[in-house]
């Protein structure tokens, strides 16, 4: 059983984005500079943003950390937005998801300038990667096909299963994987809540990436051997032997499954790490469009 290490992989990946920044420095061309708005005070996203901006100070990169309010206005938030829009030393921007109730994110993401929008959140974005076209790749699909790519993990032809259709992980997960890519041409089937048959599928897949936010959802008994597991969720659950209260789990039962399993991430050091390289590689990219 080999772990794919994400702290490992991020750190070589911030590595070359550091020298990327140094090359750049030397040939008197922008710094990148990625602003994050963080929208009230919810504990993950909080921790999530501040991780974001100390990788960019850790591979040279600017950053605009913007704090509203929990009660702050859609307006407001939207005025921000135009604000980072128009701002001609910034290069990328991200919004912390999830936003308050009393905001509409669908507006929020729509709004963001598709050639800032790092996140590749913007329904323009979202359209050319499921079109194969060049732009920015969410972060966390992004991170993981780098992840099996630098572990050299085949993905044609395999069977994968993708349990979670969110926006922001499972669908373009589903969507990249089937594509006729370095890392891609898979069959991929995309499981969800109303899925009747998952144990069944799981039995059959070569690869099962876990992004549906349910603690130790997948076990031992429900994947096959040599089986491939990315384990995309990051929860907190409570625990009172533990100082600051809680742990963090996975979606995958770690204990059980990783005694099948060939490859397989932990959490933490995991995809968490990954995703948050990428979005400095997109950020860079963005940076690179703009010279
Ligand atoms: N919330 C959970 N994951 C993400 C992400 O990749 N980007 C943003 N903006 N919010 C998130």
């Amino acid at each position: 059983m080999i772990i794919l290490d994400g702290k490992k992989t991020s750190n070589d990946l911030k590595d070359e984005i550091a020298e990327a920044v140094k090359i750049r420095r030397s040939q008197s061309l922008k710094t990148p500079h990625l602003a994050a708005i963080l929208v009230g005070t919810d504990g993950a996203s909080m921790t999530y943003v501040n991780s974001k901006v100390k990788a960019c100070e850790k591979v040279g990169f600017n950053s605009t950390l913007i704090d509203l309010p929990e009660d702050t206005t859609e307006e407001q938030l939207l005025n921000e937005i135009e604000d980072l829009n128009k701002d001609n030393d910034i290069d990328g921007f991200i919004v912390q998801l999830p936003l308050p109730k009393h905001i509409d994110e669908q507006k929020v993401l729509m709004a963001v300038d598709p050639n800032k929008d790092v996140d590749g959140f913007h329904p323009v974005n979202v359209g050319k990667m499921a079109l194969d076209m060049p732009t920015f790749l969410p972060a966390t699909p992004y991170g993981i096909l780098e992840l099996l790519d630098r572990y050299n993990v085949e993905t044609s032809g395999k069977n994968v299963v993708v349990i979670g259709r969110s926006h922001i992980v499972g669908r373009p997960m589903s969507i990249l994987l089937s594509q006729k890519r370095k890392v891609g041409n898979a069959t991929v089937t995309v499981a969800h809540s109303r899925t009747k048959n998952l144990k069944e599928l799981c039995l059959h897949a070569d690869i099962i990436i876990a992004a549906l936010g349910m603690p130790e959802f997948l076990t031992g008994d429900m994947v096959k051997d040599g089986v491939t597991i990315i384990d995309v969720g990051i929860t907190r659950v409570n625990d009172s032997s533990k100082k600051r209260g809680y742990r963090l789990a996975g979606d995958v039962d770690f204990e059980s499954v990783s005694k099948k399993a060939d490859f397989i991430t932990p959490v933490p050091g995991g995809v968490g790490p990954m995703t948050i390289a990428m979005l400095l590689k997109n950020t860079l990219l963005a940076c690179e469009i703009r010279d």
